[in-house]
Formats: structure tokens, C-alpha cells, sequence
């Protein structure tokens, strides 16, 4: 087995001996970090770290990283990478007064990109999303959820899901599914919701489960979308196959959905502008994740999620990007930190935590991934010279992600570029 040494490491940032699944409260403003620190890789795991004092004589290979910080990858536990096409029309449509509800309602939005997703090839929208999983990985994600949901028919759905699973076996980092049917109503069950509902359970999921295409299931519960009921449904209807639930809820309205995913112990509730003290103190009792995606209100100008709150209250809260053609065209999950600080009132150490190690366990892969930990696969980033760790979300706009590693090999080196 090989081995790589990495030495003069200014910072190496979630350097744990012992990880705990995730990190909670105000337990989220300590961020375990080492200074002055080598790194030592064998084969595709972390095996050891520390000071330089304590650096290991020898290495197949030694990299003297001079001073810059290494950083375990982001888990970007949110994303829906799979689409045809972009929707810069709607962007105007916002700007010049529509919000982003009336234009779902008007029949664009989702079902806009599922007419669009419906017309393209399986070959093509491998193509598309392979190229933003090289994005997102030159970003420094190193594990990634992906949904369908632009799909909305029994050959679409399992056409998008063939597609993750088809980059879960190219990938150089793990890819979890999440099976999304309840994205938005197709026009054609307008007038009878519950056959929709019918299509998904007894056609889709048995289809899909069947395939081994899916790690979870998700719906959007929201007004005008999906109720609080139809959701229990699904996610008991999951529940049978082994699907466990990540829910979008609490995006523009509380209609009680938290409640009911800590019931059915979901691995996450996703989006959480609107949130309230019954709601969050449900959580509190619960094993189920709060994960906060700020770019999307970002770009659809919405009110942001009220972090600061909830981890006061005692929360862990993971980050994700929400990489999508509607309300969040992006993938850098170095400028959800930086919303994360400026917009929810995170700190940076908080948010890094929320990106990493919170975001892992968002996707059940806290075990193997999220932290510098021996034993873990050795996914990191090295970044460009940076003189402090806040300086990461304050210079935003920046690509500061300038080596990245998966599975102890270099994927991206960005110098001399
Ligand atoms: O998480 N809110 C629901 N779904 C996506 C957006 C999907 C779209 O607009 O295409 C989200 O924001
Ligand atoms: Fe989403």
C-alpha cells in the first residue's frame, strides 16, 4: 500500500483521533484543528496525523504543503445535479415580480424542467450531471446526495435515478439516491391528487426498490405542492421498501411536517426558512438532521434560515448547496458557508462543522467520511495560502480550494493554472 506524507500543514481543520456521528449546540463553535500538522495517507484512508514534531521520518511520497490548511471535504447532502436544461427565464420572471410559487403555479418551475428532463436522453443527462459532479468535486465536495424528481413519470423517475446510479460507479467520491416522485404535481392529476400519490407507491417505488435505485425517498411538503398527510404516506410507503425519509419542508410555510418526520425518524428535514420553537424543540429530542441550504433563498430572495436560533437552542445543523436549475443554479458549497455566516449568523467554525462532519451524517456516512479521522477515507482539500481559517467563508467569490484529494489521490491542482 502506498503512502503519501503531507507536512508543514498551518492548519489541518477537523482533525478528530475519534469522531463523534455529529456535532451539536454550541459544542458547534469549538472546531477541532491542529496547527503546524502533518497528515499521513495509506492507500485510500487517513492513518495518522499530528504535530510536526511528531512527523513520521518517511513516506512513498512527501508533500510539503508550505504553510497552506487541509481540510476534509464537504458533504453535500442536498442536491438535485440530474436536469436538461437551465431556467434563466424564470430568473427574469422573479425580477420583474413573480415569485417563485406563481410561477409554479403557472406551470413552470418544476414541471418545466421535467417537460425538459422528459426529452432528453438517459446518455445525455449522464453527460450533463457527470460534468457538474466534476464541478462540484473541483469545489471540494467529496460526498454527495443527488435526487431525482424531474421525472414525475414511472419512466423518467427511474431514467433520472439510472443516472445516479450510473455516477455512484464512476465517482471517486460516495453518491447516495434519494428518490424524489412528490417534486411537484404533474398537470394531468390536478384534478385527482391521490392517484398521483397511487402512482408513486405502487408503481414507482416497488419499480425502484426493485432496481436497488434509491437510499431514501423525499417529498416537498408545501403549500401547492405536497400536504403534511401525503407526505406521512410516502414516507411510510418508503418505510416498506427500506427508504428512509429526507423531507423539503418549511421552504415558504410550517404546516406541521417536522413533527411528522421526527415520527417517522427521517435522516434529515431540508430547507427550514420558516421554523418555529415547537418545531425546533422537536428536533431537539430527535436523531433527525436540520439541514439549512442558504443559497436557495439566496437566489430566490427569500427570507434566510434562522441558524443562529436554532443552534442556540441546541441543534446540529448541516449546510448544503440545493444545486438545482431553479432555485439555487450552483454548487459551491465554499459560498453557502460564507451565507451561512453573513445571512444566518453562523460562525465560521459553525458552519464548517455543518459542511463536514453534520453534512455526513446527514447522509448516514458520518462513519467513513466528514472529519481527518484514522480510519477514514482520505478526502480532503488543500487550500490556496489563507491566513486564517475565517478568512475561507470571508473571501467569497474566491475559489480557495486549490488541491483536491479522493481516496488519498490527487484529483484537482489548480497551481500553476
Ligand atoms: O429544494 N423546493 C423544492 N425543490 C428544489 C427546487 C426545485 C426547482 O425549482 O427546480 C429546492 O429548492
Ligand atoms: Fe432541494
Amino acid at each position: 500500500m502506498s503512502s503519501v506524507l503531507l507536512t508543514n500543514i498551518k492548519e489541518l481543520v477537523m482533525a478528530m483521533d475519534a469522531a463523534p456521528a455529529i456535532i451539536r449546540g454550541t459544542d458547534m463553535q469549538v472546531l477541532p484543528s491542529i496547527s503546524n500538522a502533518y497528515l499521513l495517507i495509506e492507500g485510500e484512508y487517513i492513518a495518522a496525523f499530528g504535530s510536526m514534531e511528531e512527523c513520521p521520518e518517511r513516506a512513498d511520497q512527501v508533500i510539503d504543503i508550505q504553510g497552506r490548511m487541509v481540510f476534509p471535504s464537504w458533504c453535500d447532502s442536498h442536491t438535485h445535479i440530474v436536469f436538461a436544461a437551465s431556467r434563466e427565464r424564470e430568473f427574469v420572471d422573479r425580477i420583474k415580480g413573480l415569485s417563485y410559487e406563481e410561477i409554479a403555479r403557472r406551470g413552470g418551475g418544476i414541471l418545466n424542467s421535467a417537460a425538459r428532463l422528459r426529452d432528453t436522453s438517459e446518455d445525455e443527462l449522464f453527460e450533463f450531471a457527470f460534468q457538474r459532479l466534476q464541478e462540484v468535486q473541483s469545489f471540494g465536495t467529496g460526498a454527495i446526495e443527488i435526487k431525482s424528481g424531474y421525472g414525475l413519470t414511472v419512466e423518467s423517475e427511474l431514467k433520472m435515478l439510472r443516472v445516479i446510479q450510473r455516477l455512484k460507479e464512476v465517482a471517486d467520491m460516495p453518491v447516495k439516491a434519494t428518490f424524489l416522485g412528490a417534486h411537484a404535481l404533474p398537470t394531468e392529476y390536478k384534478q385527482d391528487r391521490s392517484a398521483y400519490i397511487r402512482l408513486i407507491i405502487e408503481d414507482m417505488l416497488p419499480r425502484i426498490a426493485d432496481e436497488g435505485l434509491a437510499d431514501y425517498i423525499d417529498a416537498f411538503c408545501e403549500k401547492g405542492f405536497f400536504t403534511v398527510e401525503e407526505t406521512i404516506q410516502l414516507m411510510e410507503a418508503g418505510a416498506k421498501f427500506g427508504l428512509k425519509a429526507k423531507i423539503h419542508t418549511n421552504q415558504f410555510n410550517s404546516l406541521g411536517c417536522i413533527e411528522a418526520c421526527v415520527a417517522q425518524d427521517a435522516v434529515s428535514v431540508d430547507h427550514l426558512e420558516v421554523i418555529n420553537e415547537k418545531e425546533i424543540n422537536s428536533l431537539k429530542e430527535s436523531n433527525t438532521m436540520a439541514t439549512l441550504l442558504p443559497s436557495a433563498p439566496f437566489f430566490i430572495n427569500d427570507p434566510y434560515q434562522p441558524a443562529r436560533k436554532m443552534i442556540d437552542a441546541g441543534l446540529p445543523v448541516a449546510l448544503a448547496t440545493d444545486y438545482n436549475p431553479g432555485s439555487t443554479p450552483s454548487g459551491r458549497m465554499q459560498f453557502v458557508l460564507t451565507l451561512a455566516c453573513v445571512k444566518c449568523g453562523m460562525l465560521p467554525e459553525e458552519a464548517i462543522i455543518a459542511a463536514t462532519l453534520n453534512g455526513a451524517k446527514a447522509m448516514e456516512l458520518e462513519k467513513e467520511y466528514g472529519s481527518i479521522t484514522p480510519g477514514k477515507v482520505a478526502n480532503f482539500f488543500i487550500t490556496c495560502p489563507m491566513p486564517s481559517i475565517a478568512y475561507l467563508p470571508y473571501d467569497f467569490g474566491n475559489d480557495l480550494v486549490e488541491r483536491v484529494f479522493l481516496k488519498g489521490k490527487m484529483v484537482k491542482d489548480k497551481r500553476g493554472r
